[in-house]
């Protein structure tokens, strides 16, 4: 077996990684400067006002901070909050800065050059850890302790979806009708691929990629799968319903599939269609989702996002939106429906590392049946975000990470892919020189059992 390819990395300028740190990261860190202090009246009311007035100018100052270590390359520092998982972070950084040691053999005795840096060291590690800066910077405030600062980008996101969240959720409504009654099992698989596609194409539209760029959604999600269908570079749909069905037939339709999600907005309503259908249809009967529990890549779903997104789509004047909302509330009381946090989410972790760092979520994972991991990010840490040459096995760059069966919906926003025919990446190459950085390809990698 060949040995496992360094990680990505913005030392290498022809790397993805470096234009996110050089220009997308600096433009996402402005873009929280100029919203804090545009809404700065705003904030401060809400937030108690003249002592929260020092605070904010302290956040807005910490971020401009972290914009200029960002594009100066300054070494990653410990963090000083206190939130719980600070202390793990530090360890975790300080285990990095060994291993780096090891392998360059070097001690240097300048303190400051033992650490890690935006441009020298692995992009995914960096990344996370630059998010997890951004909540520092909130932490260390009282009266803003923990404010959101991509609250208002994502709040903006879901109310540009209406359209398409009205075509989504009427389509959805019919479908439940239909499935009172007996349902042909062909006709159970053609849905269960619309609904799987409809999540995955949701994945297009997240805020860090688009530099915090609304985009408006005013397309018929359904009528767009025939026009995407050549770009989905892996289709495993089959393979994913194989497993599904299976299980509920074995567990006499007590499956449990869960979906670490992704992106709040439209890709949150897609994927709340698509485990709808799974309740309906019968090939699942709870959905563990998994959400994060802190502001992450700019659009990740929070614990807050979650309610927010709910509460606003029952108070919407949409008949199916609203009822369909009112039926997943009832799916929460009766913890058909679960939504956690875990912390390891949102620790810089690859995840075949899970079993070590976080075994309780391992093993939380392993009770399920069939795992969905929503977006880039998750499959990123699924294969460990390194330079794998793209015809590897999904199998290979798990790395042994297998909890349960799983399936990657990812549409492609870095250079980082597995799973190819030979020839497929230079088929895409010569059509869209940007098809692994636009997410406008994508796969859908399934994975049943454990590479030995
Ligand atoms: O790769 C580009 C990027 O912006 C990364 O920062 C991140 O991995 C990803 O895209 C975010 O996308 P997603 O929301 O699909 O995880
Ligand atoms: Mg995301």
């Amino acid at each position: 077996r060949s040995k496992t390819p360094p990680p990505l990395s913005a030392k290498d300028p022809s790397s993805f990684a470096y234009p996110t740190m050089k220009d997308r990261i600096p433009v996402i860190l402005s873009k929280i400067v100029d919203h804090l202090t545009r809404q700065k009246g705003v904030i401060v009311q809400e937030y108690g006002g003249e002592a929260a007035r020092e605070e904010l100018k302290a956040l807005i100052g910490a971020i401009s901070e972290l914009r200029h270590s960002v594009m100066t390359n300054k070494p990653a520092k410990p963090l000083r909050d206190s939130r719980r998982d600070a202390l793990l972070w530090n360890a975790e950084l300080a285990r990095q800065i060994n291993l780096k040691q090891e392998e360059e053999e070097t001690c240097s005795r300048d303190e400051s050059e033992q650490s890690l840096r935006w441009f020298d060291d692995a992009w995914l590690w960096m990344e996370c850890y630059l998010y997890r800066r951004v909540q520092e910077a909130s932490l260390m405030c009282s009266l803003l302790k923990g404010f959101d600062v991509f609250a208002q980008q994502k709040q903006d996101a879901f109310k540009s979806a209406y359209k398409s969240m009205s075509q989504l959720t009427m389509y959805l409504q019919e479908v439940i009708s239909k499935f009172k009654g007996q349902v042909p099992e062909s006709e159970v698989r053609e849905c269960f691929k619309e609904f799987l596609q409809v999540s995955l194409w949701g994945n297009k539209c997240d805020l860090s990629i688009s530099a915090g760029q609304v985009m408006t959604h005013d397309h018929n999600p359904m009528a767009q799968l025939s026009l995407l269908k050549h770009r989905l570079m892996v289709d495993d749909t089959n393979a994913a319903y194989g497993i599904l069905s299976k299980a509920a037939e074995v567990k006499e339709r007590k499956a449990r599939v869960d979906i670490v999600l992704d992106n709040a907005g439209f890709e949150l309503v897609t994927d709340l269609c698509f485990a709808e259908f799974l309740i309906t249809s019968g090939l699942a009967s709870q959905i563990v989702f998994h959400a994060k529990s802190m502001p992450w890549f700019v659009s990740d779903v929070t614990l807050e996002d979650w309610d927010w997104t709910l509460n606003n789509m029952k108070r919407m004047n949409h008949i199916a939106i609203s009822e369909l909302c009112q039926r997943w509330q009832a799916y929460l009381q009766a913890k058909t429906w679960i939504v956690e946090a875990h912390d390891f989410w949102i620790m810089p972790n690859t995840y075949n590392e899970m079993h070590n760092v976080s075994p309780d979520l391992f093993n939380r994972l392993s009770e399920s049946d069939f795992i969905i991991f929503k977006g880039d990010l998750n499959y990123r840490k699924l294969v460990s975000d390194r330079q794998w040459d793209p015809t590897t096995s999904f199998e290979r760059a798990l790395r042994g990470f297998h909890p349960a069966p799983l399936c990657s919906l990812r549409t492609l926003k870095c250079d980082c892919v597995v799973g190819l025919e030979p020839g497929q990446s230079q088929a895409a190459e010569n059509e869209d020189v940007n098809w692994m950085i636009g997410g406008d390809w994508a796969v859908i990698s399934a994975c049943q059992r454990r590479d030995s």
